[in-house]
């Protein structure tokens, strides 16, 4: 396989939402470091990874909805991607083929782990967004022509970073498109014992008409395990 392996790996209410009022309870909060522990604890579970990838509405989130910080008169960059740093213990990477994510720095803090960021990006992204991103030592991989080619970010993760593994973490959008390209061997899902009824919020798996459409995915139960605080862990493998 000319690619990682891919584990989609969640946290869920037991009506598979990923996002909402849920997100703010205690139940929530002690899930949340249990499906922290799975990949990134002192013993995680998942240990063959160097990194977790999110999509640019997750990342908005991150970075506050923040603006990139351009100077518009760049109208040249080195050409190729650019590895910034290629030593790090953890990495984020981040979909973001139109260059609207507006890094402060070239890392993120998740609980007690500092991943360096990497941006997935397209050959249409702007001379300015990458400038802004080379000034910052941000990393950038080109997958694609104008819109991420998944399959090529995928391809060049392994060849830069030598990893067998690595975690597809949502939002919902990416996640179904990770799948439905076939890209997916593995769900892995931490279920909070919680509800709270809202029908907007976002589910684990979104179809979004721009990039794929709702079809039947079927999964094989590997295993199922209870957690510490009462969540179920578990595991799928993806039928292909
Ligand atoms: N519970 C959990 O474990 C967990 C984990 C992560 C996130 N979340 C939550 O998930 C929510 C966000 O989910 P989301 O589904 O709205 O956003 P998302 O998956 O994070 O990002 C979706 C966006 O990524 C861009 N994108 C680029 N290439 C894409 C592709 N091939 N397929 C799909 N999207 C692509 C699209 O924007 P453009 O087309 O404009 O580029 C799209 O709108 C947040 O509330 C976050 O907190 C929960």
């Amino acid at each position: 396989m000319n690619r990682p392996k891919i584990i989609t790996h969640m946290h869920i209410a037991i009506d598979g939402k990923i996002n909402g009022p849920h997100l703010q309870t205690e139940e929530s909060h002690k899930s949340q470091r249990e499906y922290y522990n799975l990949f990134l604890g002192e013993n995680a579970y998942y240990n063959q990874h160097k990194g977790w990838l999110c999509g640019t509405e997750t990342s908005a989130i991150i970075t506050g909805y923040k603006k990139p910080e351009l100077d518009e008169t760049v109208t040249e960059v080195p050409e190729g991607d650019f590895i910034a740093v290629d030593d790090a213990a953890m990495y984020y990477f981040t979909l973001d083929g139109l260059g609207r994510l507006g890094w402060e720095k070239n890392t993120f803090k998740y609980f007690e782990t500092e991943a360096h960021v990497v941006e997935l990006i397209t050959e249409k992204t702007s001379a300015p967004f990458k400038d802004m991103l080379r000034r910052k030592n941000i990393s950038y991989i080109i997958a694609g022509e104008e819109r991420v080619d998944l399959a090529v970010a995928l391809e060049k993760i392994k060849a830069y970073f030598d990893m067998p593994e690595l975690m597809v973490n949502g939002g919902g959008g990416i996640n179904w498109s990770f799948m439905t390209e076939g890209l997916v061997d593995e769900v892995s899902l931490v279920i909070t014992p919680i509800a709270d009824g809202d029908a907007n919020s976002q589910p684990l798996f979104a179809y979004n008409e721009k990039y794929n459409k709702p079809t039947p995915v079927a999964f094989n139960l590997e295993a199922s395990q209870v957690l510490d605080d009462g969540s179920v862990w578990l595991r799928y493998q993806v039928k292909k």
